[in-house]
């Protein structure tokens, strides 16, 4: 439902909105035009759903916490309160416990990047940090530059501050930077404005690919040339399967980037623990956006992240997560290629993620209720575009299900597929569809998952 514009509600004589309301919501009419941008996303609706046990979710990206040793997490906790407890309970500082911060700059090294402790402000999940840079930048009706598609997440905050997403073409390389050329030229012969260009470089959410090291460097000439900010949301980086990502942006070109990390995929969501590297100058405001948000970030879960950091095996710990995704991913691209190999897919070197895409008479939103009815569900690809692309495609996430489940999910999607194909096929009489059944494939019964 859309909020009603200002203009609709009554204005009285001496020029005061009168509440006109609605039966759901007697202050339907006192909002802020801003909080139209708060729609639900197609992710969140799923949830509910997605989230009874005899469905395979290939919906969310939940980490596969289970994972973790849980025994370290728990003595991280306890040493925490046993040694620190007035202080993981107190109020800290705007920009994150210190010790954390140093912390960060070595996890950041791994990428290349060389940062100072000072232009490290901790955040409330890298989401939270996205909330910052956007308040900071956006004013109403400016545009955000971001790969088609893009991360529902981020696209959210941008609109609810009121600005634009304008999508820029990648390919299995990632972002394309003769169409990022284009794309800042048509705008600005429009008289756009401009104001950063929002990237997930590596094992991008949703499309799972990575900006290769040829176009990094390409495109961050690009946006100095243009003088455009770069904000690189980089949380699945480290999660690599084969080769390493490419260094950071951030570490090609510190005072044009921000960026962004997370412990919520290395370590566990449930913290809330993220950060941003800035550049100087913008470190000191995001301090300030960050004290007028929250005061100061969680000390507790700070100063257990930095104990885990201290005391357990990270890296060891990222090993093992790397293992336990690639095996999942390998069993969704296996899976992919034994049911539905009329579809075509990107074969992600790491992260969470493959984008599928599907013949142009399907439409995964509107095939969505029938697999949820097969019990699997999907994110249908309308999520990650702000302009309505997306139709025939889908995000597939394989970070939590079992490899079996992934297995399991991906027969059952088989059958969905074909079953909209066949129907097509029947009723619209365009005898175009030849696409059969793929062979072998029994509908899966719904009990068959334990
Ligand atoms: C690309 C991207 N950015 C940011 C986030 C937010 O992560 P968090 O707030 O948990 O650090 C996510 C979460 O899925 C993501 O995929």
């Amino acid at each position: 439902m859309e909020l009603l514009s200002r203009t609709d509600s009554a204005v009285t004589s001496d020029g005061v909105p009168q509440r006109t309301g609605n039966n759901l919501d007697p202050w339907y009419a006192n909002y802020a035009e801003r909080a139209a941008g708060f729609a639900a996303s197609e992710v969140r609706a799923l949830f509910a759903v997605a989230s009874r046990p005899e469905v395979v979710s290939l919906a969310g990206g939940m980490p596969f916490v289970s994972a973790l040793p849980q025994d370290l997490i728990t003595s991280s906790m306890d040493k925490v309160m046993r040694e620190q407890g007035p202080v993981a309970l107190q109020y800290g500082g705007g920009a994150g416990v210190p010790v954390l911060r140093e912390q960060i700059l070595e996890v950041m090294a791994i990428e290349g990047i060389d940062g100072t402790v000072d232009n490290v402000v901790t955040s409330t999940g890298s989401q939270q940090a996205l909330d910052f840079v956007a308040k900071l930048f956006l004013d109403p009706g400016d545009v955000v530059l971001a790969e088609a598609p893009s991360y529902v997440g981020a696209m959210g905050v941008f609109r609810s501050y009121q600005a634009s997403v304008v999508h820029v073409a990648m390919d299995e390389n990632g972002l394309i930077p003769e169409a990022l050329r284009q794309t800042i030229a048509h705008l600005r012969g429009q008289g756009r404005r401009i104001k950063f260009l929002y990237t997930i470089p590596n094992f991008h959410n949703p499309a799972g690919v990575t900006l290769s090291a040829e176009r990094r460097p390409e495109i961050l000439e690009i946006c100095r040339a243009n003088e455009i900010l770069v904000l690189e949301d980089n949380p699945y980086g480290l999660l690599h399967f084969d080769e390493p990502a490419p260094n950071a942006l951030r570490s090609l070109d510190p005072e044009g980037v921000i960026y962004l990390g997370s412990f919520s995929k290395t370590l566990a969501p449930g913290f809330r623990v993220g950060w941003a590297l800035a550049p100087h100058a913008i470190r000191e405001k995001l301090i300030l956006a960050a004290e007028s948000a929250v005061l100061s970030p969680s000390s507790f879960s700070q100063l257990v992240v930095s104990e885990y950091l201290a005391t357990a095996d990270w890296r060891g710990q990222i090993d093992t997560f790397r293992g336990v995704y690639r095996e999942r991913k390998d069993a969704m691209i296996e899976a992919l290629g034994e049911y539905l190999p009329q579809l075509s897919w990107t074969n992600p070197n790491g992260g969470f993620y493959v984008w599928v895409t599907m013949p142009d008479v399907l439409d995964s939103k509107q095939m969505l209720p029938r697999a949820v009815k097969e019990l699997v569900a999907y994110t249908p690809g309308t999520a990650f575009f702000a302009d309505g692309r997306g139709r025939h495609a889908m995000r597939l996430s394989f970070c939590y299900p079992t490899p079996e489940a992934i297995r399991l999910g991906v027969r059952r999607l088989a059958t969905v597929v074909n079953g909209e194909l066949d129907l097509l096929d029947t009723f619209a009489g365009t005898g175009t569809l030849q696409l059969p059944l793929t062979p072998g494939v029994e509908p899966a019964p719904p009990s068959d998952l334990k």
